[in-house]
């Protein structure tokens, strides 16, 4: 069956901009909402977005007015019952998904597609309220919708081949690259490997071991913008951030994804970055500027010589670029993707210029290996524990771009 019609459920901040895409590419989308003002919101935001495109020629007029005819609203759920393929995009609460895809599959024909946007909980268990798991599938988007170009595509345990396929196809035809998580895996791709880093940047601002500032300038992949992990997490939220690692780890029951004390006394105290004007950074005068809080230890200050600084900065890139990178060999180990599909991920989720397994094969894997194997020594911690995989390559001469094979082949090097 040929997707035609489009049924969002949620026009939050997520929801308008997967309805908005939607209309853009030609189906005929309805955004649906519990909230009638939230709606409007919604379709004010649609608008505003389409104008932007349009002012920078990303658009012409008629594409701008084609979309808003092909954009209906409502407050029915029961509406959906003409939809080819549903998008859920509803708070990230367990029973409440649920709930909807229950609602969902009595109202919809038994060919409907119903996919979830969720972050980071099991498509499985959604699709366990339906009476049919084999249609429901995960379509995991990147906000701003409109701007960002990653979509995860995740199948429960279920979900048929067909309809990873279909939904994949549908989220290519808005525009979007899309990526196979092919096992039903806490955090899929982007946000289970860059977790353990970011993570990992809050406990060493929390030991004093690094300022903010500092690791933003060091753990980039390459990017000389300053765009590191604290940047990130205040833009995205550090209560999203906290909630992201916390289901992974509610899920796997590793310690490596339990968020440390600082994340939850920010979360608790309204810290939450951009969006309340404080975070790791202060933005309150319109600016990123940096600023202490209240606890933790001052590092020494500015007349640390060259080399010193230095060595820091090399200690603070492998703390956290490390665990990203081990965590995407765990990927792949596990079969969870592909390496091409984990560094895409990365970058166009992320938009780091490179991604761990690309960066991994460049610094060398047996200098990967190393690196973690001293650290993990040196600490005890468990985010530097170097995966069987990394070992066995280390061993085998795959030694990434030196040696002209690693997670990729280069055979003219
Ligand atoms: N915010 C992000 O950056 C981001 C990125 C990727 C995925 N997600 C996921 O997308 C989902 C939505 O997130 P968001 O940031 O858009 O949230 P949001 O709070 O902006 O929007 C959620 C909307 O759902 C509506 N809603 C609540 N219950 C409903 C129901 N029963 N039926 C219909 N509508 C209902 C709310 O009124 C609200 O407008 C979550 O699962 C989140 O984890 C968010």
């Amino acid at each position: 069956m040929e997707i035609k019609s489009v049924f969002v459920v949620g026009a939050g901040f997520m929801g308008n901009g997967i309805a908005q895409m939607a209309a853009l590419a030609g189906y005929k989308t309805t955004m649906s909402d519990v909230a009638a003002d939230r709606l409007e919101g919604g379709i004010q935001e649609i608008k505003w977005s389409l104008g932007k495109f349009l002012s920078k020629e990303k658009i012409t007029r008629e594409q701008q007015e084609a979309t808003l005819a092909n954009l209906t609203t409502t407050t029915e759920l029961e509406d959906a019952r003409e939809a080819d393929l549903v998008v859920e995009a509803v708070p990230e609460v367990m029973e409440l998904k649920k709930e909807v895809f229950a609602r969902l599959d009595e109202t919809c024909p038994p060919g409907t597609i119903l996919a979830t946007n969720t972050s980071a909980l099991s498509i499985t268990s959604i699709a366990a309220a339906t009476s049919r798991p084999d249609r429901v599938v995960g379509a995991h988007f990147f906000g701003p919708v409109p701007l960002m170009r990653l979509c995860e595509i995740i199948g429960g345990v279920l979900t048929s081949k067909e309809t990873v396929e279909r939904a994949d196809a549908w989220a290519r035809s808005l525009g979007k690259e899309t990526v196979l998580v092919r096992k039903d895996h806490a955090g899929f791709i982007a946000n289970r490997v860059t977790v353990p880093g970011s993570l990992e940047a809050v406990r060493l601002v929390d030991e004093g071991a690094a300022t903010p500032e500092e690791i933003d300038r060091a753990a980039t992949f390459g990017a000389d913008t300053g765009a590191g992990p604290m940047v990130i997490m205040d833009n995205a939220g550090i209560d999203v951030s906290f909630r992201t690692a916390m289901a992974i780890y509610d899920d796997t029951g590793d310690p490596r994804f339990f968020p440390p004390p600082l994340m939850r006394r920010m979360v608790a105290a309204n810290l939450l970055g951009r969006k309340t004007g404080k975070g790791f950074y202060d933005y309150s005068t319109g600016q990123r500027t940096a600023y202490k809080l209240n606890g933790i230890p001052v590092l020494p200050g500015e007349d640390e010589t060259g080399d010193v600084r230095d060595e820091r900065s090399a200690m603070i890139m492998k703390r956290i670029l490390v665990p990203m990178m081990l965590e995407a060999v765990r990927t792949v180990e596990t079969g969870v993707a592909v390496a091409e599909d984990i560094d895409k991920a990365c970058r166009l989720g992320f938009n780091f210029p490179m991604g761990p397994l690309e960066f991994s094969d460049s610094m060398g894997l047996d200098d990967v290996l190393a690196s973690a194997a001293a650290i993990y020594e040196d600490t005890g911690n468990r985010n530097y524990f170097p995966p069987p995989l990394l070992r066995h390559m280390v061993r085998d001469g795959s030694l990434g771009r030196k040696s002209g094979r690693g997670f990729y082949d280069y055979p003219h090097e």
